[in-house]
Parts: structure tokens; sequence; C-alpha cells
């Protein structure tokens, strides 16, 4: 039996704009189960920021339902959201969003500092996440000392210190070259091995290839099923 983590049903966002009402979400079902490796591939401007926002908590539907591991995500409070945000959610941005005076290991630490580890333990998980993306003779570089293709290796490493629920990744590789960019499909093919949850939105079919699913996102709305124009 398949666990289910992830539900949506009839999610609608709605942007205003003066007078004007913009839709960039017309009704989206989508379900996720544990383990899975999704991709939502779609074209810039089809909503798929707007969906990871919402998949990640960070902004909320206008219309709709949204349950993360069993909870509709409406009913929580504001200081739920920010906990899960940072512990159930690895978030994974195209600009890596790493924090440019701290080092690697500073990097890494930090969502553990917010979850209250402590300094030996913290020191044991941070240097075992950057081994594990074969950075740990990088482990005192700053950002500016890694090519971009280390930097999101970094950048992953701290998603999935605290051992989130969801590995949440918008164009990840969007800012690497063809070759690192597909470096970092390993590392994500490895860690859906080990049974993390991973969805990735990107416009690009070769990336979105390396998931398990594909689901299509265009104008708002999703299809799932057979890729005719790959
Ligand atoms: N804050 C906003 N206000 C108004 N329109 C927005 C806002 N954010 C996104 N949009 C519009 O919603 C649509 C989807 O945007 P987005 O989710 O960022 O698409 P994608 O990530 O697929 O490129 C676009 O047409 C965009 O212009
Ligand atoms: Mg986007």
């Amino acid at each position: 039996m398949s666990e289910e983590i992830l539900r949506m049903e009839g999610i609608t966002k709605a942007y205003e704009l003066g007078e004007e009402t913009f839709l960039a979400l017309k009704g989206v079902d989508l379900t996720v189960d544990r383990g899975e490796f999704l991709a939502v591939l779609g074209p810039s401007g089809s909503g798929k920021s707007t969906l990871m926002n919402i998949i990640g908590c960070l902004d909320v539907p206008t219309e709709g339902n949204y349950w993360l591991s069993g909870r509709l995500i409406a009913d929580e409070t504001e200081s739920e959201l920010a906990r899960i945000r940072r512990e159930e959610i690895g978030f994974i941005f195209q600009s890596f969003q790493l924090l440019q005076r701290q080092t690697a290991f500073e990097n890494v630490e930090l969502p553990l500092i917010y979850w209250g580890m402590g300094e030996r333990e913290r020191k044991n998980r941070v240097e075992e996440m950057l081994e594990k993306v074969g950075l740990a003779d990088k482990m005192f570089n700053y950002p500016n000392q890694l090519s971009g293709g280390q930097q999101q290796r970094v950048a992953i490493a701290r998603a999935i210190a605290t051992n989130p629920t969801i590995l949440l990744a918008d164009e990840p590789t969007g800012a690497l070259d063809q070759k690192t960019g597909h470096q970092v499909m390993d590392l994500f093919h490895e860690l859906n091995d080990e049974g993390r949850t991973i969805i990735m939105i990107t416009h690009d079919v070769k990336i979105a290839g390396h998931a398990g699913r594909i689901v299509r996102i265009l104008d708002g709305e999703i299809s799932e099923g057979v890729v005719e124009d790959a």
C-alpha cells in the first residue's frame, strides 16, 4: 500500500491586478505518494512557482483544499505553518539561495540551529550531509568560492538536513549547465532511492525525464498521463 503524503483538490489561485483578476491556478487536483519522484513540467508563466509556493506553505490558495501528511493546511496556525516550512519541506531553488557570508558548513547548519539540535550532533549531521552531496572537502568554502553545481549541492544538503517529508525543488537546474544539471539529477536519484519524496518543478523536458512520474501544467491546469510531445 502506498501512503499518500500530499493531496490537493480544486486548488485555485487568483491574483488581483487592479480591477482585473488573473487565475494562475484553475482547479488543480494532485496527489503524491510517499517516496515518489514527481516532476511538474510546464512552460514559463504556466503557474509552476505559484503551485510550488502553495505546496511549500509559502502561500495560500484562493479556493480548494490542500492536505500535507493528512493535515488540512487551511486549519493550521501561522506558527505551525512556519514549523512545517522549516522542518517538513526541504526547499531547493534555481538561484540556490545560500547566505553569502556563511560557509557551506554554516549554511547547512542553520536549519538545525532553528530545529534546536545540540552543537555536537549538529556538527556530525552537517558533515554527514555535506559528505553525502560530495562536498566533504569544501565545507569551509563560502558560496562565491564554489561552482554553481557545488552551490546547488550545498543547498540540497541544507534542504535534507532536517529530514523533511518532501523535497521541493523549483527549477533546480535552471542556473546550471547541462552536465552539472544532470549531476544534480543523479543526486536526486540517490536521494529518491533512499526513500525521499521529491517534487521538482521544471520547464525542461529532459530534466523532467529523470522523475518517476510527470504531470504537465499549462495555463494553471494540470494534466497527467502520456507525454505526447516530448
Ligand atoms: N504576485 C502576482 N501577481 C500577479 N500575477 C502573478 C503573480 N505571481 C505570478 N503571477 C502570474 O501568474 C502566472 C503564473 O506565474 P508563475 O507561477 O510564476 O509561473 P511559472 O513559475 O510557471 O513561470 C504568470 O502569468 C504570472 O505573471
Ligand atoms: Mg517559476
